[in-house]
């Protein structure tokens, strides 16, 4: 199963897309991980993308279209995956479409993560999340252990209240238009667009997602 997990800053992709690999059985691919791990280890590429993501703002979509036909040629890929905030604007959209025809692959469906800005400033405000594995936390204080692998738990400088609203700023700009772009291509016959509550408890929000997906 290839499904596209769209949504604003906040609204939990990346709570939910753990969850539904793990559900599935099938790994998640994240850019914003991806991106993060390069800056950390200092790589080129993640020298080039920190700026941007310390402000908020998109990476490239060069960059981004780099990470995305790299990642889906490698065997652990072949069975499907979880694209957890891979695709931020259309030239994504079209690219990632382009690379999974190269791959004989096509995807099933674009789950879109609908929360209000509220919300979504409330959820970043009171973020940490692992320095190692990635793992988001609310309500924990930066500097305490991660439960699932021991890492320490740091807040991320894009959850800053000036990068939260640039990024809500941004998602409205660059990324909304990817919705009308999908559902034009679910009028052709293209992947399901499923829209998601995703307020309420994270369990709640889980049981959505996997009747979503028929599972
Ligand atoms: P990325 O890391 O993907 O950030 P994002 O899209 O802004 O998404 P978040 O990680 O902030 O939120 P989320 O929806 O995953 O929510 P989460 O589950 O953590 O990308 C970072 C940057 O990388 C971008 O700004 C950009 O610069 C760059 N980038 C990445 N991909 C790119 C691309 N394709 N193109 C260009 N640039 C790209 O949940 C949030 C919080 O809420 C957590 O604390 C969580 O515990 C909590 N929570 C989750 N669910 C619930 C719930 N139901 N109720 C209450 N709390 C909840």
């Amino acid at each position: 199963m290839h499904l596209v997990l769209l949504g604003p800053p906040g609204a939990g992709k990346g709570t939910q897309g753990a969850r539904l690999a793990a559900h599935l059985g099938i790994p998640q691919l994240a850019t914003g991980d991806v991106l993060r791990a390069a800056v950390r280890d200092g790589t080129k590429q993640g020298r080039a993308a920190k700026a941007y993501m310390d402000r908020g703002d998109l990476v490239p979509d060069a960059v981004i279209l780099g990470i995305m036909k790299e990642a889906l040629a490698k065997p652990e890929h072949a069975g499907g995956v979880i694209l957890d905030g891979v695709v931020r604007t259309v030239p994504q959209a079209e690219g990632l479409a382009r690379v999974l025809e190269e791959l004989g692959r096509q995807l099933d469906a674009v789950l879109v993560f609908d929360a209000a800005d509220e919300e979504l400033v409330r959820r970043l405000g009171g973020r940490t999340v692992c320095d190692s594995c990635q793992t988001p936390y609310m309500g924990r204080e930066p500097g305490t252990k991660c439960e699932k692998c021991g890492g320490t738990l740091i807040r991320r400088k894009d959850d800053e209240p000036e990068a939260i609203r640039n990024r809500l700023r941004v998602f409205q700009e660059q990324t909304a238009p990817v919705l009308q772009w999908y559902r034009v291509q679910e009028e052709m016959g293209g992947p399901r667009v499923i829209h998601i509550n995703a307020i309420g408890p994270v369990e709640l929000v889980e049981s959505r997602v996997r009747k979503a997906v028929g599972e």
